[in-house]
């Protein structure tokens, strides 16, 4: 049995590295869904780090047919403002590949938080466990839309978000449990500015990436500027 707390780092030269190791990461553990004979279900990571991987994606060719598309959170914006997570993953990914659109599943963040945090709660309730869970990791330690000092209900599935320190202020969050219920799950972490937040983490401090415990562990994939090497 795998240690619930096991966080697994795996270090790479850049962010080069970290992307193209994180492809590799999500078609391999496509493999294994399809195999098992299951849809291959996927939580995106926002922000900008994830970025490279998901364009390295969009030149891959595999059966698009048996991928399902979930966010780990989204900000309250416009369906179509460039600041979206959703966003960044079409244009970067999503909408070069034949994912069938009733696989793609963006969190209505354009409802409002809490319409949307109901409405998203619903829909996944019925895709638990994923595959896999890809994260990023603020510098403040915080993920997915999880910041440090905000307490939420501990029996939602989605969480709404309000005053949060990265802009937009109104975001919609997977709940740290629903983050954790997944066969594997990824964070990734490129950059010098990340280092504080790593070392927090390393030191034990409960910052919001500490508290998701998937049963099998937590691989982190991270270059030499995140760790000052
Ligand atoms: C968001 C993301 C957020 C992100 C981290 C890291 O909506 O901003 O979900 O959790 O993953 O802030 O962002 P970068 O990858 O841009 O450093």
């Amino acid at each position: 049995m795998t240690d619930t707390n096991e966080t697994r780092w795996h270090t790479y030269e850049d962010a080069d590295a970290v992307a193209q190791a994180t492809a590799n990461w999500i078609l391999d553990a496509a493999r294994i869904a399809v195999a098992e004979g299951r849809t291959f279900r996927l939580v995106l990571a926002g922000g900008r780090t994830p970025e490279k991987a998901y364009r390295l994606l969009s030149n891959v060719d595999t059966d698009w047919s048996t991928w399902e598309i979930f966010y780990g959170d989204e900000r309250c914006l416009a369906i179509d403002d460039s600041e979206r997570n959703s966003v960044m993953a079409l244009r970067a990914w999503l909408e070069k590949v034949d994912i069938p659109a009733s696989q793609l599943h963006p969190i209505p963040a354009e409802l409002g938080a809490e319409s949307a945090a109901a409405a998203y709660g619903d829909l996944i309730s019925s895709a638990l466990p994923f595959d896999l869970v890809l994260l990023g990791i603020g510098e403040d330690g915080h993920t997915a839309s999880l910041f440090p000092g905000q307490e939420h209900s501990a029996d939602e599935l989605v969480h709404p978000v309000h005053d949060a320190p990265k802009p937009p202020p109104d975001r919609v969050s997977l709940s740290r449990n629903t983050l954790a219920n997944t066969r594997r799950l990824l964070v990734l972490v490129t950059g010098d500015n990340k280092y504080n937040a790593v070392n927090a983490w390393k030191s034990g401090e409960s910052i919001p990436v500490a508290s998701i415990h998937p049963e099998s562990g937590v691989d982190v994939l991270i270059d030499h500027a995140a760790l000052k090497q």
